[in-house]
C-alpha cells in the first residue's frame, strides 16, 4: 500500500449502495480510508458496508436523500464534528431517457433536483471540514452526456454539463484553501443504473440494447465499475495532488474515437 494509501483519511461516497459508489466505496476501504456513504436506498448502503467491514475496514451508512439539504447538513456535520473530512465523491445521480418533448416538468425537476442541487447540497456542507487541516478533494461523477450530445438524454445531459461546470467553478473558487476539484466523464458502464432503464425504455429487447450500448463505445464493450473506481482512487489519493478543475475521459474512446 505504497501508492494511493488512503491510511488515515475519511471519504464520503454518495450514493454507495450500488454500482459505481460500491466500487469506489470498497476500493477506497481496501486502500485503508474510512467511508462514509449516504445513500436513500438502505438496504444497498448496508450490504456495502457489510462488504467492507468484513475485510477489517471501517464504513458507516447514513440513510440520506441528497437533494435534501437539511438532512445532507445534518449528516455531514455530524461526520466532520467528530473527523476531518479528507475526501468527497459525489456520485448520486440518476438517469432520464427522453428528448425535450419527453420531458415533462417534474422530471427536470427531479434530475436537477438529484444530480445538479444534490451536489451543490454535499460540497457545501463538506467544505469547511474539507478546508481544514490543509485541504481535501472532491470529484463529482459527471458523464460524457457532460460535453457532447447524446440521443434521448436532454434532462440528463443538462444535469451533467452542470456538474462538468461546478467542478470547474469549485476549483477555481477553493483552489487558495487547498481544495482539489476534479471530475470524471464516465462512458456506459454496467451498473444496475444501466439495467433499470435498459429494461424500464426497452421491454422485451433488452439483450439487443444490451449490445447495441456495449457497441457505442468504440472499444467494444461497456466499462467496469472497478475501471471507474480505479481511476477515482488515483484523483483522489495525495499522487494526484497536482491535478485540479481537470474533466478525465473514461469512456472507451467514446468522445474522442467516434466518428
Ligand atoms: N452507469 C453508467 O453508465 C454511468 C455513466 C456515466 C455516469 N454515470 C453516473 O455515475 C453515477 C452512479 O451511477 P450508477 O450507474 O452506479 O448508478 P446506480 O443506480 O447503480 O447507483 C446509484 C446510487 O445512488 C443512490 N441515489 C440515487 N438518488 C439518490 C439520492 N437522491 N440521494 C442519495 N442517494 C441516491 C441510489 O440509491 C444508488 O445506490 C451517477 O451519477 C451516474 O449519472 C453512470
Amino acid at each position: 500500500m505504497t501508492k494511493f494509501s488512503l491510511k488515515n483519511k475519511v471519504a464520503i461516497v454518495t450514493g454507495g449502495g450500488s454500482g459505481i459508489g460500491k466500487a469506489i466505496s470498497t476500493t477506497f476501504a481496501g486502500q485503508g480510508g474510512k467511508i462514509h456513504i449516504l445513500d436513500f436506498n438502505m438496504d444497498g448502503a448496508k450490504a456495502t458496508v457489510a462488504e467492507i467491514n468484513e475485510t477489517g475496514a471501517t464504513a458507516v451508512a447514513h440513510k440520506c436523500d441528497v437533494s435534501d439539504q437539511k438532512s445532507v447538513n445534518e449528516i455531514i456535520n455530524a461526520i466532520a464534528k467528530e473527523e476531518k473530512i479528507d475526501i468527497l465523491i459525489n456520485n448520486a445521480g440518476i438517469a432520464h431517457v427522453g428528448n425535450i418533448d419527453a420531458v415533462e416538468e417534474e422530471d427536470l425537476d427531479r434530475l436537477y433536483n438529484v444530480n445538479i442541487k444534490g451536489v451543490y447540497n454535499c460540497i457545501k456542507a463538506a467544505l469547511p471540514s474539507l478546508k481544514s487541516k490543509g485541504g481535501g478533494s472532491i470529484l463529482n461523477i459527471a458523464s460524457i452526456a457532460s460535453t457532447v450530445g447524446i440521443d434521448d438524454r436532454f434532462a440528463y445531459s443538462m444535469t451533467k454539463g452542470a456538474v462538468l461546470t461546478m467542478t470547474y467553478s469549485i476549483a477555481k473558487d477553493y483552489i487558495k484553501d487547498g481544495i482539489r476539484c476534479n471530475c470524471i466523464a464516465p462512458g456506459r458502464v454496467h451498473t444496475p443504473f444501466v439495467d433499470g432503464f435498459i429494461s424500464k425504455n426497452y421491454p422485451g429487447k433488452e439483450e439487443e440494447m444490451f449490445e447495441k450500448l456495449s457497441k457505442t463505445q468504440p472499444i467494444g464493450r461497456m466499462g467496469s465499475t472497478q475501471e471507474i473506481a480505479d481511476l477515482s482512487l488515483f484523483l483522489s489519493s495525495d499522487e494526484a495532488g497536482f491535478i485540479t478543475g481537470s474533466n478525465y475521459a473514461i469512456d472507451g474512446g467514446f468522445v474522442t474515437l467516434n466518428g
